[in-house]
């Protein structure tokens, strides 16, 4: 049966990235036996812009329908002054909760090509492949009461709050187990159980789940030692599975240590398997339109969709194979350029991963 990918190109350097990863998808729907039908709807600034609205509901309509979502990135300077309720990052929010998008996976992996692009030393780097399995539809994000509200004795108080039920522990720490067990078979649980009780919750339904995972090792840690950790010695861990806000913060350290934001794709999937895709880093204002930006990320976003909504891991794998080919052959944008690479531009970039994935079919 025809599977529905919907689009959604958002703002800044979204459109460009996305166009890239449509090259791919529309490659691989011509000449295998993926069998994928292709729509696009607004979002986040765009959205706004046109609708008034970041999340507007023909295209939540859409996302509900699609068996798959490939989100560019949203936001931008220009909808900065807007209320809270109604900026682009609200349309992301928005379908992360409605899709019901709970687990968020987030592979910091390093491509021995790009050992030098990362800031650590290549000794500290080399290898690395950490899961973060962030949850994403609950905790200080969603938590209510939420705001800020009018003068108490004189002066304002902003509110948000902390909240998990065990039920939304306990399912992003099966996720997390269930992905281990398929690696290294080493979950670390990351709270701040010392001081928030939330979390101290959080370490005892961790603790629960392991336990129904005898070959998966679990370990926790205090998220300001786990970011320590993740600078001093990354390789140490295998999967991290952490809180909404924690899982934010950690899963940029993790990225930077690969070299290059621009190389990180994400999965959120609902309990279903049916998922939005999208590269981890965002919309970039500062090079939007220039074509400079690398479209790898969001290629690979491509690959997982494949691997987790789409059950097509062999195009998942030539995928990956052609961002690999391409590499080793030198092509860098400008993110990832090192000396004597060769730099190329956003479509450039795309033309290459497909022309390598039509050289490997033919080899
Ligand atoms: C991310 C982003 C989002 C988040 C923003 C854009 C709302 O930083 O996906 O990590 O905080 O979740
Ligand atoms: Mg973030």
């Amino acid at each position: 049966m025809t599977k529905k990918i919907l689009i959604l190109p958002g703002d800044g350097i979204g459109p460009e990235i996305i166009a890239e990863a449509v090259k791919v998808l529309a490659f691989l729907r011509d000449g295998s036996d993926l069998d994928i039908a292709m729509d696009e709807a607004l979002v986040g600034g765009a959205a706004i812009d046109a609708t008034g609205e970041p999340l507007p509901d023909a295209t939540l309509d859409l996302a509900r329908q699609a068996d798959a979502v490939l989100l560019g990135a949203v936001g931008g300077p220009k909808w900065e002054p807007l209320p809270i309720e109604i900026r682009p990052e609200k349309g992301l929010l928005g379908l992360r909760r409605e899709l019901g998008l709970f687990a968020n996976l987030r592979p910091a992996i390093l491509y021995p090509q790009l050992a030098d692009a990362s800031s650590l030393k290549p000794e500290l780097v080399a290898g690395l492949d950490i899961m973060i399995v962030r949850e994403l539809t609950g905790g200080i994000y969603f938590g209510q009461p939420r705001g800020v509200s009018a003068r108490e004795g004189g002066e304002r108080v902003g509110v948000n709050t902390l909240r998990y039920t065990e039920s939304e522990i306990r399912r992003i720490c099966e996720v997390a187990f269930d992905i281990a067990g398929k690696r290294d078979k080493r979950v670390c649980s990351v709270d701040k159980a010392n001081v928030l009780e939330c979390t101290e919750l959080w370490r005892e339904v961790a603790t629960d789940v392991g336990a129904g995972y005898p070959n998966v090792v679990l370990s926790h840690m205090y998220v300001d030692n786990a970011a320590m950790q993740l600078i001093r010695a990354p390789k140490q861990f295998d999967v991290m599975v952490t809180t909404n806000m924690f899982g934010d913060i950690l899963s940029d350290a993790a990225a930077m240590l690969t070299g290059s934001i621009g190389m990180l794709p994400s999965a959120s999937l609902n309990e279903t398997g049916k998922g939005m895709y999208e590269p981890i880093h965002g919309s970039a204002p500062d090079i939007a339109g220039k074509g400079t930006a690398n479209p790898l990320a969001t290629i690979l976003s491509v690959a997982m969709m494949l691997r987790y909504s789409l059950d097509q891991p062999g195009l998942a794998e030539r995928i990956e194979g052609a961002v690999s080919n391409v590499l080793d052959a030198g092509l860098r944008t400008s993110d990832i350029m090192s000396e004597g690479m060769r730099q190329v531009g956003t479509c450039d970039m795309g033309d290459a991963v497909v022309n390598a994935m039509a050289d490997a079919s033919r080899a």
